[in-house]
């Protein structure tokens, strides 16, 4: 039986995953969340000391690596790695070493009935064909005030002023990369996330149910 595939792509902190977790449960699908592969990336480069603006530098070591992990882990949650992230998101040779794990991780779950996965360039590069694309829509200020309520509630510092820069920053870096910026895909439907998330789940259900 073909697997469904839902792309879910939107800028950062849009609220994508927790979107792609309940399409997941509601439809019994599975989730890959990309922007951990790219996290875990950027994680891996600096703990080997790799100067990440050397291209050849990151190339050769991406050759070496031979196994990748897809779990997410506190670790690679800080605002340092979300930063390194989207620096080295720009190179064709991340993207390319990316875009096959994202492959990969489909093409081995072979008794799942599909997949939601979600990023920033889904359904406009990586699974073009995907049976449904959803692109995800919030002001910046409103996405800087939900994860600094996050961050607080979640015991940690955090200073609004420098979220809302650090968002504004890796939304121009990602819409504005030659490589695989960050594009309404022509086919998506667009989500409104900016008022609660009852709304945001109404909309998508009500397009789900008429597919
Ligand atoms: O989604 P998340 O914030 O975890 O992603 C971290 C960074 O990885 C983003 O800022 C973005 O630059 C990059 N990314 C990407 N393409 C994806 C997923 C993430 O360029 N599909």
């Amino acid at each position: 039986m073909k697997q469904i595939i839902i792309t879910v792509d939107g800028p950062a902190a849009s609220g994508k995953e927790k979107i792609s977790k309940y399409i997941c449960k509601k439809y019994k699908l599975k989730h890959l969340d990309t922007g951990i592969l790219y996290r875990r990336l950027a994680y891996i480069l600096i703990n080997d000391k790799i100067n990440i603006n050397n291209i050849s530098n990151i190339n050769k070591k991406i050759k070496k690596i031979n196994s990748f992990s897809y779990q997410k882990s506190k670790r690679i949650r800080t605002q340092e790695i979300s930063n390194l992230a989207s620096k080295i998101a720009v190179h064709k040779c991340v993207r390319d070493f990316i875009n096959k794990l994202q492959h990969e991780f489909v093409s081995c779950n072979k008794k799942a009935r599909g997949f939601v996965i979600d990023g920033r360039d889904i359904g406009s590069v990586v699974f073009k064909n995907a049976d449904l694309k959803l692109y995800i829509e919030v002001k910046p200020e409103i996405r800087a005030k939900r994860r600094y309520k996050q961050l607080i509630d979640s015991g940690e510092k955090s200073i609004y002023r420098k979220l809302l820069k650090d968002i504004k920053l890796r939304d121009y870096k990602d819409k504005n990369r030659t490589n695989s910026p960050l594009v309404i895909p022509k086919d998506a439907h667009i989500i409104d996330n900016n008022v609660s998330f009852s709304r945001t789940v109404k909309q998508i259900n009500e397009i789900i149910f008429n597919l």
